[in-house]
């Protein structure tokens, strides 16, 4: 995925108190702080994270210009916001691993998927203030969509803080944590649906003549657009679509296909089997 190029800032920082950990600085993590840095969230003296191998660690340190290295436990210490961004079987070892620079006074942000507030909170053995995330990959264009959800010992600023860091990278909501598994199936692996509807508008834009290289681009312009027009016309998506379906026009001959072939029912079996999956990563 392509590196979000970091302007340098002469201006202060947003939030020149805080200081913050990213405990495994990988795609999500990567994305995550190249945003804080682009729009100037935190200064790069306030980031140090870590990585898990010593060679990637200096590598990042001077592409990113913040302090990336492979201790834990002193990247924890330092900082009032300790954001988790390891795979989520490495979560609990990782939040026993960092115990010692834990106190109640610090916040955890989790985006690791399928990985509870409550298991967080045990791990650290102490009534922290955990809040987990669930973003997605197009917060690498600052056009995600993260669901976020607050554990037992969350204070409003905390939660209003969390939910600052995620819309440097687009639009957040907040859920109960038992919807954070819906979170998952819809807008977390919302992306692979949609690459497909993508793919086969473009591959029926071929069937019905239009080059393989003309066809891709109207194809992914049309569900940038449509997407946009929901979000910034706050319309039902059915009224926007009944203003493109004139009577005994071309739409509505497109759509009665689209219904035999049972799109809209597809789709939802789809995010219901993935929300099914993400239960059962969760539970083990
Ligand atoms: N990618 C997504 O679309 C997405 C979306 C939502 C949530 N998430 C969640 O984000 C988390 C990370 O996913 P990812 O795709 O970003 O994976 P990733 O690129 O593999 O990132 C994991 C990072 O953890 C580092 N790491 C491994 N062991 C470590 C240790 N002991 N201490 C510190 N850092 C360590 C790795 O370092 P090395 O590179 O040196 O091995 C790597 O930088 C997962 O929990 C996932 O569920 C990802």
């Amino acid at each position: 995925m392509a590196d979000i190029a970091v302007d340098s800032n002469l201006t202060p920082a947003q939030m020149p108190q805080v200081r913050v950990a990213v405990l495994g600085a990988g795609k999500m993590g990567g994305i995550l702080l190249q945003a804080f840095l682009k729009q100037n969230l935190f200064a790069p003296d306030q980031i140090h994270a870590t990585v898990g191998h010593a060679e990637r660690a200096i590598a990042l340190s001077s592409q990113w210009g913040v302090n990336v290295g492979t201790d834990n436990v002193e990247a924890a210490k330092n900082a009032d916001l300790i954001l988790l961004g390891v795979k989520p079987f490495q979560v609990p070892d990782l939040v026993e691993q960092i115990r010692p620079a834990l106190t109640t006074k610090k916040t955890i942000v989790s985006f690791a998927a399928s990985v509870k507030t409550r298991a967080i909170e045990d791990a650290a053995g102490l009534e922290i203030a955990v809040i987990r995330a669930m973003p997605n990959t197009p917060s690498a264009l600052g056009a995600g969509a993260a669901g976020l959800c607050k554990g037992r010992f969350v204070k409003p600023e905390q939660m209003d803080l969390a939910q600052r860091l995620f819309e440097t990278v687009g639009r957040t909501v907040i859920v109960d944590e038992k919807h954070m598994y819906a979170v998952t199936g819809l807008s977390a692996s919302g992306p692979a649906y949609i690459y497909i509807v993508i793919e086969a508008l473009a591959e029926a834009g071929v069937k019905v003549g239009l080059p393989r290289d003309t066809a891709t681009q109207p194809a992914a312009q049309t569900v940038f657009r449509a997407g946009k027009m929901v979000l910034e016309t706050g319309y039902h998506p059915a009224l926007l679509k009944d203003a493109v379906t004139t009577p005994a026009g071309c739409t509505i001959d497109g759509i009665l296909e689209l219904e035999e072939g049972g799109l809209r029912v597809t789709l939802i079996k789809a995010v219901m089997r993935a929300t099914q999956r993400a239960k059962e990563l969760a539970a083990g």
